[in-house]
């Protein structure tokens, strides 16, 4: 199985869970501020979501089935999540899973047609182009009043990418401890091999080229962010 940025989530999506159990990377506190915002949004009136690298949806789940979109879609690269998931999902209506690569899914998605689209942990995956082309192609595709959810890591202003990992690493060897040694290991190795996060600023650069109206940046728990794109 080629190595690349999906292979330690599509091997052992255990450790991911394990980690995200022990709130390493502040899963609970983030999942309540997106479950804030799905019941203030179910409470308009129906909507749809696109979910980019959905994941086993552990955390998200729960936020649907308080808030149920009319249409869910989630896409990832990792039969196993996808297959965790549908467990997850069980109960919700019109949900549809798909194993793509989730700059495809945006492109796919007819003109205007999304309503809701979000994304948890998984576009710091995307170089600099890749995201710019994902900003790009989510403008595109939602509706007016539309907005993009992104909960994702980032850098500081002025950090570059091997000084944020150096802080990362280190807070990962230093405070994770619950995790063991080997495990440890790979998931420091999947790290510091594939994670590429922006600035706050550079992600704003992006969504304003590509369109978006307003960016707002609703909360951080150290590198871990929550932004919304309005278009
Ligand atoms: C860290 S997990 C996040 C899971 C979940 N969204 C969450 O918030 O906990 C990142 C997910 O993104 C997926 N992924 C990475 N690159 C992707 C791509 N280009 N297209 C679709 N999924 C991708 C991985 O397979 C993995 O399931």
């Amino acid at each position: 199985m080629a190595d690349d940025e999906t292979h330690l989530f599509r091997t052992s999506w255990g450790l991911y869970d394990a980690l995200s159990e022990k709130n390493y990377m502040f899963h609970r506190e983030i999942y309540a501020i997106i479950a804030g915002m799905l019941q203030q949004r179910h409470e308009q009136g129906g909507y749809s979501m696109l979910d980019l690298g959905c994941g086993n949806t552990r955390f998200l789940a729960p936020c649907l089935h308080a808030a149920p979109p009319a249409r869910y879609e989630g896409v990832d690269l990792s039969p196993t999540a996808l297959d965790e998931a549908r467990g997850y999902l069980s109960g919700l209506s019109n949900v549809t899973l798909r194993c793509q690569d989730m700059l495809q899914a945006v492109c796919e998605s007819g003109k205007g047609s999304l309503d809701t689209l979000f994304s948890g942990y998984a576009v710091h995956h995307l170089d600099a182009e890749e995201k710019q082309q994902l900003f790009l192609a989510s403008a595109e595709s939602l509706a007016p009043g539309g907005r993009f959810i992104l909960v994702d890591i980032a850098r500081e202003q002025g950090e570059t990418r091997q000084q944020y990992l150096d802080t990362y690493l280190h807070t990962m060897r230093t405070q994770w401890t619950a995790v063991r040694p080997e495990d440890m290991d790979a998931a420091c190795a999947h790290v510091a091999a594939y994670d590429f996060p922006e600035t706050v600023a550079d992600l704003t650069r992006m969504a304003s080229k590509a369109g978006f109206r307003e960016v707002r940046l609703v909360d951080r728990f150290a590198q871990h962010h929550v932004m919304v794109f309005q278009m």
